[in-house]
């Protein structure tokens, strides 16, 4: 007989109501297109997803997805692939990339943990970018933070030699945990020794805006994998 499996501890809780009609409609619409089908348990051949080879990166919890899409439009010669469990934000992203006609970016509605664990395999991601992630600020909800030892050692096996993790908050007590935990993960480098001076290639992001709003800094992490 199976033993039950202990439930997973989340990132996210979904607090999303109904999608209007027409929230509803552009995912109908878009998603065969531009979405990614794919449910924990199932297998994913990411290297199916696009029309042409070129470096993929993963971006975990696009939120409205602008930055993202503005991302991928400047950098053509890599593949993008979001992944969101936010609906709305995802049929906002789906209408982005229809209206500039991006074709190296597709969008996955679900948990980036699951896919990250389960469907990513070993050394396929040019990089992996995290932006913003909800911070949960109390201890006890420590534990439903995206960014922990097991996460980072995952992150490190599905990136490619060289290949960059960049994270960024405005929430500076989780940016310490951040700096603390990827300095303990032996094959992530920190070529800055530290928070990085800039946000390199990330163009600003709705909740960094709101951060900033709030008279929060931001913190920036780029961190490289070692080569083999
Ligand atoms: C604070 S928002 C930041 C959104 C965006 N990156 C920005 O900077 O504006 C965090 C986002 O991560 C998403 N998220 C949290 N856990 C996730 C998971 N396990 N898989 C996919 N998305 C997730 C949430 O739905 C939310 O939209």
């Amino acid at each position: 007989m199976n033993e039950p499996q202990p439930r997973r501890i989340r990132s996210f809780v979904r607090r999303e109501g109904r999608l209007t009609n027409g929230q509803q409609r552009a995912l109908d619409r878009l998603y065969p297109t531009w979405g990614v089908s794919w449910q924990s348990g199932e297998p994913l051949r990411i290297d199916t997803l696009f029309d042409r080879p070129a470096p993929l990166v993963l971006d975990i919890g696009f939120g409205d997805g602008e930055a993202l899409a503005q991302m991928a439009s400047a950098h053509p010669q890599r593949n993008y692939l979001g992944v969101e469990v936010y609906r709305a934000g995802t049929g906002q992203l789906l209408r982005q990339i229809e209206t500039q006609g991006l074709t190296n970016l597709k969008v996955l509605l679900g948990d980036a943990s699951d896919l990250l664990r389960e469907a990513i395999p070993a050394g396929a991601l040019a990089g992996l970018q995290l932006f913003f992630p909800d911070p949960w600020p109390k201890k006890r909800h420590h534990k439903r933070r995206m960014v922990q030892a097991e996460w980072l050692a995952t992150v490190a096996d599905r990136l490619a030699a060289d290949g960059f993790l960049h994270m960024a908050t405005d929430w500076a007590e989780y940016a310490e945990w951040m700096l603390e935990l990827s300095s303990a993960e032996p094959r992530l480098v920190n070529g800055h020794g530290g928070f990085a001076p800039n946000a390199g290639e990330r163009p600003p992001t709705r909740f960094e805006r709101r951060g900033v709003r709030k008279g929060h800094d931001v913190f920036d992490l780029i961190l490289n994998k070692l080569e083999a």
